[in-house]
């Protein structure tokens, strides 16, 4: 069986636009692969953070993740995988500083950092974040990522950096990882269909995967339609992302009804919404009630959790004594 390795940031809210754009691709891909899911706690200290809200997201994520039916047996957090940032050393000594600094990613957060206004503190841990990527997927010497266009460019370096460390040692010896490309939705805010659904807008501009029915309804009812710029002829945004949303909720005999109506210039944009709103509380439902057994009883989850990180951890001990031999490190304690 090949294998997988993604990895997810413990920021906050799941919304809609993570869970159809990525964490349902997770979900399916554990039938096919063997999957290594990691909630990357270190990477989120790249970014000015709160000291007391990393602990309790880094649960909440996991909490999360599972009642959306990730296995929690994939999971790990990268936290209780030292081995991961030990690698990230090493691997450090294997690619330029001219390559971090080209990082798009690194750009646009340095970016936001500074127009964030209060502090201009950029951390070196910012700049070195896509080597430690690197270590997250070298390590289970991972075939493929599945990867948004957002993290093309990292798994590029991630990539070179394996073939560096290759050629310097003399082996074949790190996989290289491939991309994974699956066509997932973009799913955009019902607040301002221009912009694309994201926790970053601010709370109207994305809908919760575990708001509940009413919550759900109020937004769903309240979505711009028609925001008055689309070209004459084509679909509004906000009436494109209402079809999208029923579609990924896989309500497709609803979904081409409607579009039959649409074409037909019958389309009311109330029974749309109605429409939406109905796919969508029904999904999300069953997530809000297992999210609510997990709850019941949160040292279940939390022991389970730990335990396959140490599971995993031993997989990731044994690259790294693998590299320590390869690159001329000690490798007894
Ligand atoms: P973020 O929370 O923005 O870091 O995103 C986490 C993951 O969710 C990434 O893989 C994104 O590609 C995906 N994602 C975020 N927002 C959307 C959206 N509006 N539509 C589709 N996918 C999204
Ligand atoms: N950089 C990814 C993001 O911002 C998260 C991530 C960390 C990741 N390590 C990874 C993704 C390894 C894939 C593989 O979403």
């Amino acid at each position: 069986m090949k294998t997988v390795l993604s990895c997810i940031q413990p920021t906050g809210d799941m919304h809609l636009g993570n869970y159809f754009g990525a964490v349902e691709n997770w979900v399916n891909l554990q039938e096919k692969y063997k999957c290594f899911y990691g909630v990357v706690d270190y990477h989120a200290m790249t970014m000015p953070y709160d000291v007391n809200k990393l602990r309790t997201n880094t649960w909440d994520i996991i909490t999360n993740l599972v009642a959306v039916g990730v296995k929690p047996e994939n999971l790990f957090i990268q936290s209780l995988v030292p081995e991961h940032t030990e690698l990230g050393w090493i691997l450090n000594c294997f690619c330029s500083y001219g390559q971090l600094t080209r990082m798009t990613q690194f750009k646009d957060k340095s970016n936001q950092v500074k127009d964030g206004g209060k502090e201009d503190f950029i951390s070196a841990g910012l700049l070195d974040y896509p080597v430690l990527q690197t270590a997250d997927i070298l390590i289970y010497k991972a075939d493929f990522v599945p990867v948004g266009k957002d993290q093309e460019q990292h798994l590029e370096l991630s990539r070179d950096i394996a073939q560096r460390f290759n050629a310097q040692v003399g082996k074949e010896y790190f996989v290289l990882p491939a991309p994974l490309y699956t066509e997932t939705p973009k799913i955009r805010s019902t607040a301002d269909p221009i912009k694309k659904m994201s926790k970053s807008a601010g709370e109207k501009h994305y809908i919760n995967v575990f708001a509940d029915e009413a919550t759900i309804r109020r937004q769903i009812k309240s979505a711009v339609t028609d925001s008055g710029n689309t070209n004459e002829g084509s679909m509004a945004e906000g009436v494109q992302n209402l079809f999208e949303l029923i579609k990924a909720a896989k309500w497709l005999t609803e979904h081409d009804q409607l579009m039959d109506h649409y074409q037909a210039g019958t389309l009311k944009y109330m029974d749309l919404k109605q429409v939406t709103a109905d796919a969508l509380v029904q999904l999300t439902g069953v997530f809000v009630e297992r999210r609510k057994e997990i709850n019941a009883d949160k040292k279940r989850l939390k022991d389970l959790v730990k335990q396959s990180s140490a599971d995993i951890r031993k997989r990731a001990q044994q690259t790294l004594t693998e590299v320590k031999e390869l690159v001329g490190l000690l490798n007894v304690y």
